[in-house]
């Protein structure tokens, strides 16, 4: 990414009230980093927890808090400022302006920004991760993303009220990473993409399963990579502890045979299914109704063959672009473009599982092959080699289709 990939881009930044509001001091310092001219606009209630002259500071311009400021409005009206900007954030995007966007309620200097303006918005909302989980909440943000409106996070961990869950600022860097995505090429424009991700799990009993180490989190990170490329993206989850990337619908499944009506129930209806998820090969033959209790005596579980899911996939008629996984510990290549062969795929992405790499790791690299081609993919955090992955994706659907 370039050191200015928001060179010229005229943000207007809302800031409304919550404690998060100072994670916005932050940001404005790096959108002018990367290249952006920001001006801020705060709520009333924002002016309580950071004071305006901070955001004047950092944003090289003077800060504006109402509607009714005569010598604001002298200098550059407010329909003016609203014409003037190329993008309209609002970061930390509490309960209530989520509230009034829903309603377009022009109440303050904010909203009536919002109506009167043609640029795109995006919200990064932030609360306290009760209040998160409010329907009324989750109805507004519904109507805003009909709307067209980039829901960025929130993210997920400790908030400042003690609580742990949904709800926190999504970190400035990934911010500015988000809406740089978003103004690079877009090759998944109108693509409707598949995603699995995470492990199995296979019930021994109501208390034990069979499980695996992965983590969902190169899956995950495939899954908002592409939303970045501007694609629709369905992500069936197995058991994993991961927050859902903006603007994915996601499906929540537990053993390989619920990922299995998943996704054969959804495959028609995509464009390329990415089969991340680490799907468990076997189950016990039957899942005892009571605890196991030992006996003294060696105990022996009879396991039986998974569906493999991506080969189902192959066989149907008028099937997705596939794009496999493989996790080896030896012999990669081979491995990997067997299974490529075997299962009928477009492109597998193989790595290599060590003590360093592959599961429950922040990095990875992948090898990746497709039929009379292959490519490295050096070690790199999930999320970059997430977003080269689907670039190269895109590269090979695109090519696919333009294949007789
Ligand atoms: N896969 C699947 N269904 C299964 C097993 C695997 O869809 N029952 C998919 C995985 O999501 C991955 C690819 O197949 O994209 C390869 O997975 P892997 O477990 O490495 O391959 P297997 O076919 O299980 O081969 P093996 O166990 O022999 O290594």
């Amino acid at each position: 990414m370039s050191d200015v990939p928001l060179q010229g881009l005229r943000v207007l930044l809302g800031v409304t009230g919550g404690i998060a509001a100072y994670k916005s001091a932050d940001l404005v310092r790096r959108l002018r980093d990367a290249g952006a001219d920001v001006r801020v606009v705060m709520t009333e209630n924002a002016t309580r927890f950071v004071g305006a002259l901070t955001f004047q500071a950092l944003s090289g311009h003077p800060v504006r808090t109402s509607l009714w400021d005569e010598s604001a409005e002298a200098a550059m009206g407010h329909i003016e400022l609203a014409r003037w900007a190329d993008l309209v954030l609002i970061a930390p995007a509490s309960a209530d302006v989520l509230a009034q966007l829903a309603a377009g309620r022009a109440e303050d200097l904010l909203g009536t920004l919002v109506l009167a303006s043609k640029a795109p918005l995006a919200v990064a909302p932030a609360m306290n991760q009760q209040m998160w989980a409010h329907a009324a909440v989750q109805a507004n943000l519904e109507t805003l993303r009909q709307r067209g409106v980039r829901i960025l996070g929130p993210a997920s961990g400790s908030q400042a009220c003690g609580d742990v869950g949904d709800g926190r600022l999504l970190e400035p860097a990934e911010i500015i990473e988000m809406l740089a995505a978003e103004r690079g090429p877009r090759p998944f424009a109108g693509v409707r993409v598949l995603v699995s991700a995470g492990p199995t799990y296979e019930d021994i009993d109501p208390v034990r399963y069979i499980g695996n180490r992965s983590s969902g989190r190169m899956g995950f990170a495939v899954a908002a990579a592409a939303i970045e490329a501007g694609a629709r993206v369905l992500l069936v989850a197995g058991p994993v502890d991961l927050p859902t990337p903006a603007g994915a619908a996601r499906i929540d499944v537990r053993s390989a045979r619920q990922m299995r009506d998943a996704i054969i129930g959804a495959a028609p209806e995509h464009d390329i299914f990415i089969s991340a998820a680490a799907v468990g090969d076997y189950r016990p033959q039957s899942i005892s109704p009571s605890k196991l209790k030992k006996s003294g005596q060696p105990l022996a579980l009879e396991l039986i063959q998974n569906p493999d899911i991506l080969a189902e996939v192959s066989g149907l008629v008028g099937r997705p672009f596939l794009v496999g996984f493989a996790a080896e510990t030896d012999d990669l290549e081979h491995q990997a473009r067997d299974k490529l062969e075997r299962k009928g795929l477009d492109m597998i992405a193989a790595n290599r599982v060590s003590t360093t790499l592959g599961f429950e790791r922040d990095e990875n690299a992948l090898l990746l092959l497709w039929a009379g081609g292959r490519e490295e993919l050096g070690q790199a955090d999930k999320r970059s080699l997430a977003r080269t992955l689907v670039d190269r994706i895109a590269r090979r659907y695109a090519a696919g289709l333009a294949a007789p």
